[in-house]
């Protein structure tokens, strides 16, 4: 059905990637460059710097990952780019080198929606034996997003809950740039967390029992802001940093069970997101699945932050259902699930 490898473009961030997956999904090359570099004198995103480094970057990691396959342009099954949400440079950088390509070979086009390819990550041949099967939760915890999510099929994505104010890795940069942490973050924290006492300090916990899965982590900043003063020593600042961990990682646990229970069908749960990384954060998912008698699916941390794997892997599932998309697809700033 799929006639060659499908390259995957991811441009919608601060992250360029390119990978080349094989029909039946297996990862032929992939390469992603972090623009970390260029952001972190302004201590945050700046979308025109970020616009400009993937018009630099992008045809470059694209000839990269199809030499390192041996791959030619004619020989694709197709061009899977992210098409939103995300910041709208980066986009239409994107989205036209992959419809550039897709015209000069005639290869079918796939605006992926980078929501979905997150979701859909756990489904790649090779991370699980067998393949995760519908219906899982998924919990998006990164920079920018923060949500559970009911993945039913493809294309059917039911949200459960989202955040009502800052995303959970957005939680974790604000605190820490009040803490003193250079950007981003959350690494950094969990990094000071680690020789830490996380009951030293007693902090609210936003939401915790409340019905439903949503979040919210404007509080918790808050409250971290009015600790820092009161901070002497270095073991404190552990100490908070410990503190703060804890708690979001006890929120998203309950908010976990409450999504599991609007899921009664689920199969596994599963994360994606800048903020799966964090050891606390995995270790209280991963007890809360094993209370549901569910596996939890936490694939490598290079999946689960922004790459094109996903992309292309997004790519592959939709061409498998025999659906591309017209080149008049326009990206899509904002693109719910
Ligand atoms: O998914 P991601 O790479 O980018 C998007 O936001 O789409 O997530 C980045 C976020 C940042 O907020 C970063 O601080 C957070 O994930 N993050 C972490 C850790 N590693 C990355 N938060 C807590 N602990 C970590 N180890
Ligand atoms: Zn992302």
């Amino acid at each position: 059905l799929i006639s060659g490898p499908v390259l995957g473009l991811e441009a919608s961030c601060d992250e360029t990637a390119a990978a080349l997956l094989a029909p039946d999904g297996s990862i032929l090359a992939e390469a992603v460059r972090s623009q970390l570099a260029e952001h972190t004198p302004y201590g945050g995103v700046v979308p025109e710097i970020a616009a400009r480094a993937h018009l630099a970057h992008l045809p470059a990691l694209a000839t990269q990952v199809m030499a390192e396959a041996g791959v030619k342009p004619a020989d694709l099954g197709g061009v899977a780019a992210t098409a939103g949400p995300g910041l709208i440079g980066g986009l239409i950088v994107g989205a036209s080198f992959g419809k550039g390509m897709a015209i000069a070979h005639n290869l079918p086009f796939l605006g992926i929606n980078h929501l979905e390819g997150h979701a859909l990550t756990a489904r790649l041949p090779g991370l699980v034996p067998g393949g995760v099967a519908f219906p899982y939760l998924l919990l998006l915890l990164s920079g920018g997003h923060c949500q559970c999510v009911a993945v039913e099929g493809l294309g059917r994505y039911r949200r459960l809950g989202s955040t009502l104010d800052d995303a959970v890795g957005e939680a974790f940069d604000k605190s820490a740039k009040l803490m003193g942490l250079p950007w981003p973050g959350g690494p950094a924290l969990e990094k000071l967390a680690a020789s830490g006492d996380p009951k030293r300090y007693s902090l609210p916990r936003p939401m915790l029992g409340r019905p439903g899965c949503d979040f919210s982590f404007s509080g918790l900043k808050t409250a971290v802001a009015q600790a820092i003063p009161k901070l002497v020593t270095e073991q404190d600042r552990a100490d908070l940093a410990s503190a703060f961990q804890h708690v979001v990682a006890a929120v998203l646990a309950d908010r976990a069970r409450h999504a599991l229970a609007m899921l009664p069908a689920a199969t596994a749960m599963v994360v994606a997101g800048g903020v799966a990384a964090n050891q606390g954060v995995r270790a209280a998912l991963a007890a809360e699945a094993a209370r549901a008698g569910l596996p939890l699916i936490a694939p490598p941390i290079r999946l689960c932050t922004d790459n094109a794997v996903m992309i292309a892997w997004a790519g592959i599932e939709r061409l498998r259902a025999g659906l591309a998309d017209p080149l008049e697809l326009a990206p899509r700033p904002r693109w719910p699930l």
